[in-house]
């Protein structure tokens, strides 16, 4: 009997929702889908200003977009809320082609409500191994300061997963990395020096989100003053000619998020004067990634499609696109290369017949 081959995608857009993909940028509690928000809230008596959660996902500005934010990592309240977001958020990226996420998880404000970061990550946890089991993909976390709790709440929680690591506490061991995000107005890189480097000495990698409200400088102070290693969005390092060349030279990573860029920063009137294809042109390593998913009807299928259509990207320098996010990851080398190797042979397997 012969095998029947799959056929090939016969649209772009088909093949890269395929194509197996690394997303860098993605945070859980932005990916967690509306119905579990209205579920979790009912459960947890948590009122909501709306029946549907939905009717509140309209942007104007970051500021305005983190109200909404808030409001949804309000609905947790305990270990079982932290697993079942985790396992749903993997569960769906897994459905549009990804295989392998570093996802952030941002506790501040929980915490400050009395949850143990422990309990958060073993949650966390718990819910990313039911999903690898079901699906084969595998999500890493990054533990994320909320800058609008300050920098001293973030020295704590850098010191607090120092002890979880060294105590080999449940699930820490997912827990690759720490970053900042959340408002960026007002605050100054330098301010969270201490944390950053407590998390590195401790062995921790790093990251920040910068560039999405503040320019070059700001930018270039987190790899200079916070040792981080990749940048989240980092949309405005073109201002800085300089600040280029240094990521460039070192190959220092951006996690860019499109589409996010359009529906909560405002940024640009569409995602075709989006500055992605000019980073890419400048030799910037510019992953890309969808940032909070579920509040804004994006998936990395979509992303992945829709900056082809938009920049005029073909098949091959998206595959390309796929290998940088594979290059940024941070990854063991052999798991790497195995990741590499994934999407490197879908290159040819997965190549689209436009006829
Ligand atoms: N938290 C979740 N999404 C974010 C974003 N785009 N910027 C800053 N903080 C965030
Ligand atoms: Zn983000």
């Amino acid at each position: 009997m012969t095998a029947t081959l799959p056929s090939r995608p016969t649209t772009l857009a088909g093949a890269l929702e395929l194509l197996p993909k690394v997303e860098l940028h993605c945070h859980v509690e932005g990916a967690i889908r509306p119905t579990t928000v209205m579920e979790l809230a009912a459960k947890n008596g948590i009122a909501l200003p709306a029946d549907d959660p939905t009717e509140l996902y309209r942007y104007e500005s970051l500021n305005g977009f983190l109200e909404v934010f808030f409001l949804v990592q309000g609905v947790l309240a305990d270990q079982g809320d932290w697993a079942r977001i985790a396992y749903e958020a993997a569960v769906d990226g897994a459905a549009h082609g990804m295989v392998y996420r570093e996802s952030f998880f941002t506790p501040a404000r929980l915490m400050a409500k009395g949850q143990g970061l422990g309990a958060i990550i073993a949650g966390l946890d718990e819910g990313c191994a039911a999903a690898e089991a079901e699906t084969g993909v595998v999500v890493n976390l990054i533990c994320d300061f909320d800058r609008e709790f300050g920098p001293e709440v973030a020295l704590a929680t850098a010191e607090e997963l120092v002890a979880l690591k060294r105590a080999g506490a449940p699930g820490i061991e997912r827990v690759l990395g720490v970053g900042y995000d959340s408002i960026e107005i007002g605050q100054e890189p330098g301010w969270y020096a201490a944390a950053f480097r407590t998390a590195g000495a401790g062995g921790l990698r790093r990251t920040a989100h910068q560039g999405e409200n503040s320019g070059p400088d700001a930018i270039l102070a987190c790899v200079d003053l916070l040792g981080a290693e990749r940048i989240d969005h980092g949309m405005s390092i073109l201002e800085d000619p300089d600040v280029v060349s240094r990521f460039v030279d070192d190959r220092i990573a951006l996690t860019v998020c499109p589409n996010s860029n359009i529906r909560i920063a405002n940024a640009f009137p569409e995602l075709a004067q989006h500055v992605y294809p000019a980073m890419r042109e400048a030799g910037i390593l510019a992953t890309l990634n969808t940032d909070d998913p579920a509040l804004t009807d994006l998936d990395l299928g979509y992303e992945y499609a829709s900056a082809a259509e938009a920049f005029g990207y073909g098949w091959d320098e998206m595959v390309d696109i796929a290998l940088d996010g594979v290059e940024a990851c941070w990854l063991e080398d052999a798991d790497k290369a195995g990741v590499r190797a994934r999407v490197a042979d879908a290159r040819e397997a997965l190549r689209p017949d436009l006829g």
